[in-house]
């Protein structure tokens, strides 16, 4: 088999692991960096050059002037993206058709989406970004979605757009107080700016994935969200409409999946979620307020407070069995400091019964109750070690208590936003 020279970089937990710095890290000696799902919910935060970007579609590839992709599995919101095309030039960035390549079949989401995405909160509350993932991803499925190709083409758009809003209409005007015709209006405001912007960024992304990694090139698929967002694996009703699992790279990016040679997976040093849904090592006493400061875990999408708790080896090991994680990498250690003691997720427990892989059923999700394995906190400023041997003992008596639990040795530790606050082991 051929040496290809591609790395997939997976989000263990509920997302917001810390894969935009390692994406940005690794990035420097890659030739294409590729969104292969998920939309603008991303928020991907990456320090350089002391200046703090916040990216939700464009790779942060971008920012080390390497070409990224933004693949077919990907919904994109063309208002969104040319706002951070827009937002990356205004500090410098060249974002060109010869860096940014946009797939033909990516799905568009549109205003409507948007009001979907309100509409359903009502009746079932998930806490989504509001972005209008799910119902763009909900159209893919139910075949009234409409791609970039079609987008592009003004008749096909106009015909498909009418019927679109023919069927959702009705539905919005019972929550949104918005006419039929305005709604149109908004959607059709734009709609020719956008389509001229975007037009020279789009190709068939398949091609040129396909062709670069056939010839050597690094590639570097980055997920956004983490496994237990992901639609078919992650605490299902209360996920993301896409799968950011390694399984969704070669449907969202349309190159064969025996191209995928090493998954790195990423994982906080605790846990975070944002929105609604299980969360089973959610700290619940003051401490929580005190992680979530030291780590500043506010969403950098929707700028709401994440909420935090212990380490769960639980998800992580089931993260690593489903994605084939190759390497982990940890992140936010530094940001434990003074938590005294720490603690580790070993096990769920729920009516005497001891789960050590993540559980199906949304009631034990729920209502089990974690077994913790404790540990001594420290009360060191790590964020300036380079070298893993010159970590306290209790911060790698920590470390290993992780490795142990999730069976996997731990290659780079993540110690701060910027780049070269990193170990290697
Ligand atoms: P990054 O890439 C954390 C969460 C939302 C909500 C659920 C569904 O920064 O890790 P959606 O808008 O996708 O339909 O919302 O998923 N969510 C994220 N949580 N990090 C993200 O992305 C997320 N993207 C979506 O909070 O609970
Ligand atoms: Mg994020």
């Amino acid at each position: 088999m051929k040496n290809y020279n591609t790395i997939a970089i997976i989000g263990t937990q509920w997302g917001d692991e810390g894969k935009g710095k390692v994406v940005h890290y690794l990035s420097r000696n890659a030739d294409y960096i590729v969104r292969y799902q998920g939309g603008n919910n991303a928020g991907h935060t990456v320090v350089f050059d002391n200046k703090e970007y916040i990216l939700h579609l464009i790779p942060s590839g971008i920012l080390e002037h390497k070409k990224c992709v933004i693949a077919n599995g990907v919904v994109v919101d063309p208002e969104a993206l040319y706002n951070e095309i827009q937002f990356l030039k205004s500090k410098g960035f060249n974002v060109t058709p010869e860096n940014l390549f946009i797939s033909d079949r990516a799905h568009v989401i549109l205003p409507y989406h948007k009001y979907l995405d309100k509409v359903r909160e009502e009746t079932q509350k998930i806490g989504t970004t509001q972005k209008g993932i799910g119902p763009c991803y909900a159209d893919k499925y139910s075949r009234t979605g409409i791609r970039i190709s079609d987008y592009l083409e003004e008749d096909t758009f106009m015909c498909l757009l009418k019927k679109n809003i023919d069927e959702k209409y009705p539905l919005i005007k019972n929550f949104v107080s918005i006419s039929r015709e305005s709604l149109i209006k908004q959607i059709i405001k734009n709609y020719k700016i956008y389509s001229k912007f975007l037009k020279p960024f789009v190709v068939n992304t398949t091609n040129l994935l396909i062709n670069a990694i056939e010839k050597g090139k690094v590639v570097i698929f980055e997920s956004a969200q983490g496994t237990m967002l992901d639609v078919d694996f992650g605490s299902y009703p209360y996920v993301t409409s896409s799968n950011p699992t390694v399984g969704g790279i070669s449907i969202g990016s349309g190159i064969p999946s025996k191209y995928i040679k090493k998954v790195i997976g990423i994982a906080k040093a605790y846990t975070t979620r944002v929105g609604e849904g299980p969360f089973p090592t959610e700290i619940k006493s003051k401490l929580q307020e005190v992680l979530r400061k030291q780590g500043n875990e506010y969403g950098a999408t929707t700028g709401r407070p994440r909420r935090c708790g212990w380490f769960d080896s639980v998800i992580v090991r089931y993260a690593i069995k489903i994605n084939g994680v190759d390497e982990l990498v940890l992140t936010k250690l530094d940001c434990l400091k003074g938590i005294h003691p720490l603690k580790i997720c070993i096990a769920y427990k729920y009516k005497g019964r001891l789960y050590y892989d993540f559980p199906s059923s949304r009631k034990i999700q729920f209502l089990s109750k974690p077994v913790y394995i404790s540990t001594a906190g420290f009360k060191e400023d790590i964020s300036k070690i380079k070298d893993y041997q010159e970590l306290p003992k209790n911060v790698k008596k920590y470390v290993e208590l992780i490795e142990r639990y999730c069976g996997i040795k731990i290659k780079m530790f993540s110690l701060g936003r910027e780049r070269d606050e990193t170990i290697l082991r």
